[in-house]
C-alpha cells in the first residue's frame, strides 16, 4: 500500500528535499502540494523531477480536495495551524515540520486529533542529533536543577525561538522549571538581557547570518557544567530521513505526539 501525501511547502527549502526523497521511495507518493507562487504547475515541473507529477495548489484547503493519507506541513507558522486543522477535518494524519506554533496551538491540534481519531506528529527538528539532544537534556534536567538554552538561527528566520527550542523547553517543563538563583524581577540593570522565560526555561535567541540552526542547552552546577549542542549544516538532508519515518509511522497512533523520538525506539 502506498502512503498518499499532501506536501504543503513542497517547493520550499525543506519540503523540496522531502519531495525528492519521496520520489525515490516505493511506498510513499506525493498526490498534491501547496505553494502560492507555483500553483497550477506540477511539483515535478518545479523541482525538475518527473516522478513528482502531482498538482500544486495555492492553499491547503484546495489541495486537500485530493484524497490523501498524510498531510505534511512544511510552510510557515502563520498558516500552519489552520492547515493542520483542515487536514484533520478531512480525515488525514498529519506530520508537522513547521516551527513557530505555540503551546496553545498544539493544545487545539491535540484536541482535534483526539476527536478525529487521527495521529499528529510534530517535530521541531527531524535531524537525529537534535533528537538526541532533546533526550539527553531530559536526562540532565532530572539531575541538574539549573539550565539555560541558547537558540541560534540565520538572520532571516521569522520565528523565535526555533521549533527545536520550543520543543526542548516544552519537554523540560514536564520535568521541572529551571531554578533561578536571582529572580528575574530582582535583576538589576537591563532585565531583558536575561532572555525570555518559556515553559520554565530561560531562552536566548540569536539571529545572525552564518547560522542555520544550532541549539545549546547549558546545565550548571557548582564547579561543573554540562553543554549539549546540536548544529545543522547548510543542507536539508539531515531532516529527510526523519521526515520519511514520521510519514510512515504517523498513522500508527491517535492524538498528538511531540518529537521524533516519540516514534523511535531509544530504549
Ligand atoms: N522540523 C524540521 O526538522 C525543520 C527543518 C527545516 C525547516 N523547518 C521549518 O519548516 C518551515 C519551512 O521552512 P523552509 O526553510 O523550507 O521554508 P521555505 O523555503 O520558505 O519554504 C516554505 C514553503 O511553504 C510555502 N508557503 C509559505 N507560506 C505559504 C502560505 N501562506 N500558503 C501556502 N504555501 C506557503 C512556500 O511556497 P510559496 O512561497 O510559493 O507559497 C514554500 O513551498 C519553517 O517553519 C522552518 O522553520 C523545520
Amino acid at each position: 500500500m502506498t502512503i498518499r501525501v499532501c506536501l504543503a511547502g513542497g517547493t520550499g527549502w525543506a519540503g523540496s528535499a522531502v519531495a525528492r526523497a519521496i520520489a525515490g521511495s516505493d511506498d510513499i507518493s506525493v498526490v498534491s502540494a501547496v505553494s502560492r507562487t507555483h500553483a497550477g504547475r506540477t511539483l515535478g515541473d518545479v523541482l525538475s523531477e518527473e516522478r513528482l507529477d502531482c498538482p500544486i495548489f495555492s492553499t491547503a484547503r484546495e489541495a486537500l480536495a485530493q484524497p490523501c493519507d498524510v498531510f505534511f506541513e512544511f510552510t510557515k507558522p502563520d498558516v500552519a495551524k489552520a492547515n493542520v486543522l483542515a487536514a484533520l477535518g478531512k480525515g488525514a494524519h498529519v506530520v508537522i515540520g513547521t516551527s513557530g506554533l505555540s503551546e496553545g496551538d498544539y493544545a487545539e491540534i491535540a484536541a482535534k486529533a483526539d476527536k478525529s481519531g487521527r495521529g499528529v506528529l510534530a517535530a521541531g527538528n527531524f535531524a537525529l542529533t537534535a533528537v538526541l539532544l532533546l533526550r539527553f537534556a531530559e536526562i540532565a534536567a532530572r539531575l541538574i536543577p539549573q539550565w539555560e538554552i541558547i537558540d541560534y538561527a540565520s538572520d532571516g528566520k521569522l520565528d523565535a525561538p526555533s521549533g527545536t527550542v520550543r520543543e526542548l523547553a516544552f519537554r523540560l517543563s514536564k520535568i521541572r522549571p529551571s531554578e533561578l538563583t536571582v529572580p528575574l524581577a530582582e535583576t538589576q540593570g537591563v532585565p531583558e538581557t536575561r532572555g525570555a522565560r518559556l515553559a520554565g526555561s530561560q531562552i536566548h535567541s540569536i539571529r545572525l547570518p552564518g547560522y542555520t540552526i544550532s541549539v545549546e542547552a547549558v546545565f550548571g552546577m557548582p564547579d561543573q557544567r554540562l553543554t549539549l549542542r546540536h548544529d545543522s549544516g547548510s543542507g536539508a538532508q539531515p531532516y529527510v530521513d526523519g521526515a520519511l519515518l514520521a510519514i510512515r509511522r504517523v498513522s500508527s497512533f491517535v492524538g498528538l505526539r511531540r518529537g521524533l523520538d516519540s516514534i523511535l525506539d531509544l530504549g
